[in-house]
């Protein structure tokens, strides 16, 4: 029987859209949460939630599903051992707190047993749900940004120096989810997003991981 260890209130300025997005993102979970996670591979996903086995920092594998609640305003976050057996359970509702801002209201819960120390067992979710999201806030102001922008965030160019010294433009925005793209070529001209590891090549702009097409390359200093 799963039984509530803890609780957390906390708001982000960001809307409840942004939150349930986030949640429902299953690939920047070892990017944007790489303290606590080192890999994921999906079972299956759709617009309801998620199903993936993921690796902790450490080691540890677990199976993650994410189902979001019928009126798309909270989910639900469970992790099962290699053997089926459920070890945590977060629900979270959100609260519309004003403009571009949210209460995320969360519960924890975990499998009772003799010995279990409810308070330890209670903090030590409120404070990895808390890191977690201060990760995940600014990723959905960014995004919000992103969407706003549209288009006109997508020209945004800048200029990168490659390993051979030439100078190169690449796009602010990852033409992924719009999010900036942080990162410097590497000493291959690869660039990692750091949000979901999209790779790119910096000087054609190809996907070289292949979730998307990329970006269209244009010579260093072509005026938009
Ligand atoms: S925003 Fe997703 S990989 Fe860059
Ligand atoms: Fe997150």
């Amino acid at each position: 029987m799963m039984i509530e260890v803890g609780q957390l209130v906390r708001e982000v300025r960001a809307s409840a859209v942004r939150v349930i997005e986030d949640e429902l993102d299953w690939e920047h979970l070892p990017h944007v949460h790489a303290f606590a996670f080192e890999s994921i591979a999906l079972n299956h996903a759709d617009r309801n939630g998620w199903d993936a086995r993921v690796v902790l920092r450490g080691g540890q594998a677990l199976r993650m599903t994410v189902t979001l609640d019928a009126d798309r305003l909270g989910y639900c976050n469970r992790t099962f051992d290699e053997e089926g057996y459920e070890i945590g359970r977060t629900t979270c509702r959100t609260l519309p707190a004003g403009d571009e801002r949210t209460t995320m209201r969360l519960r924890f819960f975990v499998p009772d047993h003799p010995g279990l120390d409810i308070a330890a067992a209670g903090e030590f979710y409120a404070t990895l749900w808390n890191q977690l999201i201060d990760e995940d806030e600014p990723k959905m102001i960014h995004r919000a940004r992103a969407l706003k922008e549209g288009a006109k965030l997508h020209k945004s160019r800048r200029q990168v120096a490659l390993a051979d010294g030439s100078i190169i433009d690449v796009p602010l925005a990852c033409p992924h989810q719009g999010l900036p793209l942080d990162c410097e070529p590497d000493a291959h001209g690869v660039m990692i997003c750091p949000w979901h590891g999209y790779r790119f090549d910096a000087r054609t702009g190809q996907c070289l991981s292949g979730q998307i097409s990329g970006w269209t390359n244009r010579a260093a200093g072509a005026l938009d």
